[in-house]
């Protein structure tokens, strides 16, 4: 389908207003990360931080393949494979994201082979089950905002913010590059996304199923901050008082490999 310039100009007007809303929102600029530069965080603040991220990172994928299962046309598939291929690492020396994320988690303190048996902050369990419903469950341009200006866009404002927060902890560039280098990828992601969605932006409809997608990410995106400053925290009121009762206790708490063992995501045939 071909838009006529009007159309296109209109379509990238409403995507470019998207694109301020997004910014602003407070799951992009959350405290936490705004607070980086003025209220330094530890190394051990990261090491929490990248325990309670890693689940993100290691489903984002699956999110993406399911949406390309139900893209429209071959137009909207080779877009978001685009966007696949350098996540199971083309532009990472055949390193795949979730594998790249665990060299930082390394870095911050997580022994190999212990990267997914962290208790999850129960925020942390609810942004992964909300992008599992919306990529599932949603219609397709609901998906489409939700892993398109909900992440690729938002992610090299967040990512901005958290390697300044990173370098001032005292990380060393190799030991970051998960975060450095998805500033320059994510705006590839986010462009490609950008063509994916453009021609649906002539009509009204189309654009608030975009634009609600966008929104419920970033809805469980600022409560997964929450959760990960909540879980900052408890963790370090742990860390600095002798063992005793506390109530910032884990119990009930998910890890990824039970979440791993309990869920089962699937394609299927419904007559
Ligand atoms: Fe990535
Ligand atoms: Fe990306």
């Amino acid at each position: 389908m071909t838009l006529t310039i009007e159309q296109e100009q209109q379509a990238r007007a409403f995507l470019a207003d998207l694109r301020k809303e997004i910014k602003n929102h407070a799951g992009v600029g959350h405290s936490i990360l705004g607070r980086m530069k003025t209220d330094p965080r530890t190394r051990f603040d990261f090491k929490v931080l990248a325990g309670q991220h890693f689940p993100l990172v290691g489903n984002f994928t699956r999110y993406m393949e399911l949406l390309l299962l139900n893209a429209p046309d071959s137009e909207a598939k080779c877009w978001l494979a685009k966007v696949l291929v350098d996540e199971y690492g083309e532009r990472s020396e055949g390193e795949d994201h979730a594998e790249h994320y665990k060299k930082f988690m390394h870095a911050a303190g997580h022994k190999p082979g212990e990267e997914d048996i962290i208790p999850l902050h129960p925020e942390v369990v609810h942004f992964i089950r909300e992008h599992y419903r919306i990529a599932t469950e949603e219609p397709f341009l609901v998906g489409l905002g939700a892993l398109g200006p909900g992440h690729e866009w938002s992610i090299p404002a967040m990512f901005e913010l958290a390697v300044a927060g990173l370098r001032k902890a005292g990380f060393a560039e190799k030991e970051i590059e998960y975060w450095t280098m998805h500033l320059e990828q994510d705006q590839d992601h986010g462009a490609w996304l950008e063509e994916a969605l453009v021609k649906y932006c002539i009509d009204e409809s189309n654009r608030e199923l975009i634009r609600r997608g966008a929104l419920l990410s970033l809805d469980a995106r600022e409560r997964f901050w929450w959760g990960v400053t909540d879980k900052i925290a408890s963790e370090s009121t742990k860390k600095h008082l002798p063992p005793g009762t506390s109530a910032t206790h884990t119990e009930g708490q998910l890890t990824l490999r039970e979440l791993r063992q309990r869920w089962h995501v699937e394609a299927r045939l419904v007559e």
